[in-house]
């Protein structure tokens, strides 16, 4: 393939194209009609909605359908503990937390904390366990409640999931996974048996409700092979296919032609953490943030700049609620008014405040972590 960009579960890189990517995966492009639809039940749509960030699905309308005729879903997405978060993982979670609200729903929120153990060499079980807690915080500082927020851990859980993951596995050839994820004979056998495990949070709560119940999965577009197997399998042993909502990747800092998802292994300068303090953040975004601005002052007034490859005018795409305030920006960045210093201030302030507020309910969530894993009766 001549594509210059890679997007797999394991590795996302290049220049995505995210029209190709929807032909090539089979999702379908979510459309003005069904923003339309899930407005009729929000009161409202979510930037993330109106900027096409939440840009793709599968069965949105057997969800919303079902919804109508008072049969509610519950939400599931998950995090495998790696590393710190960064404000690249919160974009899905932060949806996640409107859709509960929104439609006062269930969210089964999974920590497979086997699967980096598994696919990355020289991860150990001590360093996931950190990152687990670390993840967690982020996870609850965003405001989920927890009487209907339920944390799965794999291996903490396993005597729940490994029955239903072996249902799963048992109606998975090698061959299917090998076509869905590029598998290998170098590979190990857990990382092939894994994706069983991230299908069981689909219709676990079905079982433990004792009730079918349909799932909407909101994740980040290169989990998708996941649920596109575990889609086929999941209605043969007796219940709904789950159904999802897709978004685009947050660019790195460095430029979205050279990496598409955030990526903390290219070296943590790269990448803003959600405890970052403000200086730090400040100092990053001004030495690595991309720009799309012009060589000198003169030039850049004359000639104006490009917010569309500037990654700080594009993250404000991702963190700025005001519609008005985000075309203000790109006129008069565009039209050489806003030098690069400025919209990169602009970008500095605006993380620094959600970031000071996330930092302060991160803390408090220390208290509450027991609060949202999952125990029976829960
Ligand atoms: N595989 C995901 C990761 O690498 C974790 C995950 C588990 C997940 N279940 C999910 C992500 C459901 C989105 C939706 O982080």
């Amino acid at each position: 393939m001549t594509d210059n960009y890679t997007v797999t579960p394991w590795e996302v890189k290049g220049n995505i194209d995210y029209d190709k990517l929807i032909k090539e995966f089979g999702v379908s492009k979510i459309d003005e009609a069904l923003q339309k639809r899930i407005m009729k039940h929000t009161g409202e749509m979510h930037r993330f909605l109106r900027r096409n960030i939440f840009f793709a699905h599968r069965d949105m309308k057997f969800i919303l359908d079902e919804y109508e005729k008072g049969n509610k879903f519950f939400l599931y997405t998950g995090r495998a503990p790696s590393g710190n978060t960064h404000l690249g993982h919160l974009v899905p979670w932060i949806f996640t937390k409107w859709l509960q609200d929104k439609f006062d729903v269930e969210l089964w929120f999974q920590f497979p904390d086997e699967e980096k153990f598994l696919f990355k060499e020289n991860m150990t079980f001590d360093d996931v366990d950190k990152y687990l807690y670390e993840n967690m915080l982020d996870v609850i500082a965003l405001g989920f409640d927890p009487k209907k927020t339920h944390f799965i851990i794999d291996t903490k859980h396993a005597g729940l999931m490994y029955r239903e993951a072996c249902k799963v596995a048992k109606r998975i050839t090698f061959s299917t996974t090998r076509s869905a994820f590029g598998f290998t004979n170098e590979n190990n056998i857990g990382s092939i048996f894994y994706t069983a495990m991230q299908a069981v949070p689909a219709f676990l709560p079905s079982i433990i409700r004792k009730k079918k119940m349909p799932c909407l999965i909101p994740h980040a577009i290169d989990q998708d092979p996941h649920f596109r197997v575990s889609r086929d399998v999941i209605p043969k042993i007796g219940f709904y296919k789950p159904a999802s909502i897709q978004c685009r990747f947050l660019p790195g800092l460095g430029g979205m032609s050279e990496d598409g998802k955030m990526s903390s292994s290219s070296g943590d300068s790269a990448t803003i953490f959600t405890t970052d303090n403000a200086k730090t953040v400040k100092n990053k975004i001004n030495k690595y943030a991309f720009s799309g601005g012009q060589a000198t002052i003169e030039e850049h007034r004359k000639i104006g700049g490009n917010p569309d490859v500037d990654v700080s005018y594009q993250w404000l795409t991702f963190f700025e609620e005001d519609d008005a305030k985000l075309v203000d920006i790109y006129r008069k960045y565009k039209s050489g008014e806003i030098l690069s210093g400025e919209l990169k201030k602009i970008l500095i302030d605006k993380l620094n405040a959600f970031l000071e507020s996330h930092q302060i309910k991160r803390e408090e969530a220390r208290k509450n972590v027991d609060d949202f894993i999952y125990r029976e009766g829960k």
